[in-house]
């Protein structure tokens, strides 16, 4: 049976019995409307831990004044039933104030790896986003937090965060959980229609073709460039960067040596943006 708490003295109580018992715990941040990718976090987190706790908080920090924060699905019964049927052992839910209450003045930035991709089009977004996983490592003391690789860029951060600050937890990336057309699973299909959803999997159509005429050895700028007037022939309404970069610094790579670089994409169909990343070689 899943536990909800929504309160943090709770969770550091039960946590605090798990630990003295000498269990695990894994940690799984969401912002709810979860799918199979999610699941596939639980999954890894089932495996590894004793324990799971899921974490459903849709941060407003993270989201820019015209981004989707009010519009983001909400939709916690059905989450809750899907992290029963997993058996998640605790889902922490809190309310914003108990994240952040009134008089938070504190700010988690890593320089670098967020100035490119999301980090340049989505100004602001990954402090909220290492604000929030910081808090939450801090909250969920876990052993190992579990991040979808889909968001690589996201991860990356997390991971530095994580090694800069000395958080104790390990952060493992889970593989990218796909639709049989390919398109990677997010909260966020849901905000298309359904000739939007024909349209989708052209994304990582685009991608694995653009990584294997870079691994074939052409120049990159040139390929994201075609691939990118592809996807706007495609039907997508704008690209906000396609781009090969290297899969751990994100240095921008132009003819780089096998299995060592991504080639990443951010674009717009009707209300949603989508985003992707698949490996060069
Ligand atoms: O990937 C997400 O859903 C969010 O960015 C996260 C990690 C839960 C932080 O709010």
């Amino acid at each position: 049976m899943t536990e909800v708490i929504r309160d943090v003295a709770t969770l550091r109580m039960l946590q605090g019995t798990w630990r003295r018992a000498g269990e695990s715990i894994g940690l799984v941040p969401t912002m709810g409307a979860l799918h199979a990718g999610h699941m596939a976090l639980v999954q890894a987190a089932r495996e590894e831990c004793a324990h799971v706790i899921a974490t459903v908080f849709v941060n407003p920090t993270q989201f820019s004044p015209s981004e989707d924060l009010d519009a983001y699905p909400d939709v916690f019964d059905a989450d809750l039933q899907l992290l029963r049927d997993n058996r998640v052992d605790v889902c922490f839910a809190p309310t914003r104030d108990i994240m952040y209450p009134d008089g938070f003045a504190t700010t988690v930035r890593v320089s670098g790896l967020t100035d490119h991709l999301c980090g340049a089009t989505r100004p602001g977004h990954f402090d909220g986003v290492t604000q929030v996983v910081a808090k939450l490592l801090n909250l969920g003391a876990a052993d190992r937090a579990y991040f979808g690789q889909k968001d690589w860029q996201q991860l990356a951060v997390v991971r530095q965060m994580a090694r800069d600050l000395n958080f104790p937890t390990e952060i493992v990336g889970v593989p990218t959980v796909r639709a049989a057309d390919g398109l990677a699973l997010s909260s966020r299909n849901v905000y298309l229609t359904e000739a939007e959803r024909e349209i989708a999997p052209v994304l990582n159509r685009t991608l694995r073709n653009a990584a294997a005429q870079i691994a074939r050895g052409h120049g990159a700028a040139g390929v994201c460039e075609a691939s990118a007037r592809a996807l706007i022939e495609a039907g997508f309404s704008s690209v906000d960067y396609l781009e090969c970069r290297d899969a751990q610094t994100l240095a921008a790579q132009e003819r780089p040596n096998p299995g060592t670089a991504r080639v990443f994409a951010a674009a717009k169909l009707g209300k949603a943006r989508l985003i992707d990343n698949v490996a060069v070689g």
